[in-house]
């Protein structure tokens, strides 16, 4: 339903439709597009705009009344970003479907998606980090491409990168895989090891998701290569073109690490998932190899040690999920303890360990990372 708002009621997450009064000097604009920074909204006060008008079955926030600007201490929401995690898997599934079938998209509606995911991440960045290492198995490609784009808005933010650089790295994070759904169904979805053959057609993907998006409205160059590129690695011993990092565009060392971490983290039909923790003890080995320097340094300090969906055991033996990362204190998050030392049920308790005392202190410790798929457990019970 449309909505006639003043600009002091437009917040992070609305979407607007178009603003402006239609008189001579202030004429009606349309924007299509949702609210995903403040910076937009004092973009919008310094063209002098007084009021706006909002899409309420769109938007993923509701207005703020005037004076009223959300306290940094109210509980951030979580069911706007599980929404906007939601439709924007339907988007998702609906476009790979198009592009197996072969019929003509239109990639440029995606930004839509982009900016829902965007405004989701504003909203409650660990909650989304969370709904993205929930251990989907069925339906693997899809959330994988979706949360390649969400880590990697996350993680990017962490680096300094925001507007327009920010939404074009999402809709390239949502398509680096689009190439596999021109890979044969027998190869893609191949249970066990890919023969040498197979292989080389499966690291074809990169170049044919390149071809698939090329000249298509809301793809530019830089796009383009953070697509060709994800699988290029520093030292030059990536595919398809062994660039090294000389010929890196800016965008492909960001989906890189997240596509490695988000892969390693989810359970395939040939492999059981890695915990987090143990995702990045492993990109720590290929580090020199594999990423620019400092940049998986970088990445734990955005996602800490123990990046959010890792299951742990404190020292005093109670268990819990790790639900937010703290950057200033990498190995001590935010933990939901939820089970007793027995894995009995148990009233959640939230524990900061960045404002806990360490064990050594008399306080409490991350003891070890155990894997809920092993005990049995459900991570979705926790959030
Ligand atoms: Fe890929
Ligand atoms: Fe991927």
């Amino acid at each position: 339903m449309l909505k006639d708002i003043p600009l002091s009621q437009l917040a992070v997450g609305m979407y607007v439709e178009c603003y402006g009064d239609g008189s001579f000097q202030n004429p009606r604009r349309t924007l299509r597009e949702f609210i995903h920074s403040p910076e937009k909204i004092r973009e919008l006060a310094r063209e002098g705009v007084a009021s706006v008008t909002i899409d309420d079955s769109k938007s993923l926030a509701g207005p703020t009344p005037a004076g009223e600007r959300r306290r940094a201490n109210k509980p951030p929401d979580t069911e706007k970003p599980r929404r906007a995690y939601e439709h924007c898997l339907l988007h998702v599934l609906d476009v790979m479907d198009k592009v197996r079938r072969g019929c003509e998209v239109d990639f440029s509606d995606s930004y839509t998606a982009v900016d829902q995911l965007m405004a989701g991440v504003d909203e409650n960045p660990a909650h989304m980090t969370l709904l993205a290492k929930l251990r989907h198995f069925d339906d693997y490609t899809f959330r994988h491409s979706l949360n390649v784009s969400l880590l990697s808005i996350i993680f990017a933010k962490h680096l300094g990168m925001q507007g327009d650089d920010l939404r074009r790295l999402a809709f390239a994070g949502l398509y680096h895989d689009v190439g596999k759904f021109r890979v044969p169904v027998e190869i893609l979805n191949k249970p066990g090891r890919l023969s040498d053959r197979e292989f080389a057609v499966m690291k074809d993907h990169s170049r044919l998701g390149f071809e698939l998006l090329r000249g298509h409205p809301g793809t530019d160059k830089e796009i383009l290569l953070g697509v060709l590129h994800h699988h290029e690695r520093y030292d030059g011993t990536g595919y398809p073109l062994q660039v090294g990092q000389e010929g890196r565009d800016r965008f492909s060392p960001i989906i890189s690490i997240v596509d490695i971490f988000d892969a390693l983290t989810s359970r395939r039909s040939y492999k059981l998932a890695s915990t987090p923790h143990d995702a990045l003890k492993a990109m720590f080995c290929w580090r020199n190899e594999t990423f620019p320097p400092g940049m998986l340094e970088k990445f734990v300090e955005c996602f800490g040690v123990y990046p959010p969906g890792t299951f742990v055991r404190l020292t005093d033996q109670t268990h819990g999920l790790v639900v937010e990362a703290r950057p200033e204190s990498p190995a001590r998050p935010v933990v939901k303890v939820n089970f007793s030392r027995r894995l009995q049920p148990m009233l959640p308790k939230l524990v900061d360990l960045s404002a806990t005392p360490k064990s050594a202190q008399g306080g409490v410790d991350i003891e070890a990372c155990l894997d809920p798929g092993e005990l049995n457990i459900t991570l979705e019970r926790f959030i």
